[in-house]
């Protein structure tokens, strides 16, 4: 079955509605269709990261691993990629993949919706398509500065609230309501991207360094 989608907003759209209907194993691969390559430019957002080789990355929110794969790559055979999820089929579809693509340096993690459970502090926690989905951000935000090596930063991508239906089911958060949660968290604003039409790019690092 051709699971190409034929443009980036029908993609975008199809992955909201099917965030809505809960994620599923097939929710994730629709998620990872190389189509959304055209209007998510992986290349390009994980370039605006400049993860040294060797660093810790935690992909909060993996799904089934779309921006894994490319931070994968960022972080070398040194480096480890904690993909990190609630969702045991999110989970299960990263156990697969890391047989299927063969990468060593991924590790998958069972997250629960207030703790990360990140087993040991990262250089950078990366997160796209997620921050809308969760509770208590500003205290969830606040607590993981702990879990950051030192000049760790995070990084956020989610949807612009623009269009009939990603403003009427909510999956999507301004950008300026970003900023003002991560600066009450604790953070400052580091880069602000404009790489995806459809997103907002931000990253942040502690505001007490
Ligand atoms: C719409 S999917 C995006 C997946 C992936 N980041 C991508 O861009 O393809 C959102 C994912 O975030 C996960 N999620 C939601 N809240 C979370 C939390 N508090 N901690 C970790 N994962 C969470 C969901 O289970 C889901 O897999």
């Amino acid at each position: 079955m051709n699971h190409r989608l034929p443009c980036k907003s029908l993609g975008s759209l199809l992955i909201i509605v099917l965030s809505l209907t809960g994620c599923t194993e097939l929710t994730y691969q629709r998620m990872n269709d190389p189509s959304r390559d055209v209007w998510q430019k992986p290349q390009g957002v994980v370039g605006k990261l400049s993860i040294a080789p060797g660093s810790r990355v935690a992909d909060l929110g993996s799904g089934g691993g779309y921006f894994t794969w490319h931070l994968s790559k960022a972080v070398g055979s040194r480096g480890t990629v904690y993909a990190v999820d609630i969702e045991e089929s999110a989970i299960n579809m990263i156990f697969k993949e890391m047989v299927a693509r063969g990468t060593p340096n991924v590790r998958p993690v069972r997250a629960e919706p207030h703790d990360p459970k990140l087993p040991e502090p990262v250089d950078l926690v990366f997160s796209c398509n997620v921050y809308h989905d969760m509770n208590n951000r500003i205290d969830y935000f606040r607590s993981l500065a702990s879990s950051l090596r030192p000049g760790g930063r995070v990084a956020i991508l989610d949807y612009h609230p623009r269009g009939f239906l990603s403003g009427m089911f909510g999956h999507r958060t301004a950008k300026e309501e970003v900023r003002r949660e991560m600066e009450a968290a604790g953070y400052r604003l580091l880069d602000d991207y404009d790489v995806v039409d459809s997103q907002h790019f931000q990253i942040f690092a502690k505001a007490d360094r």
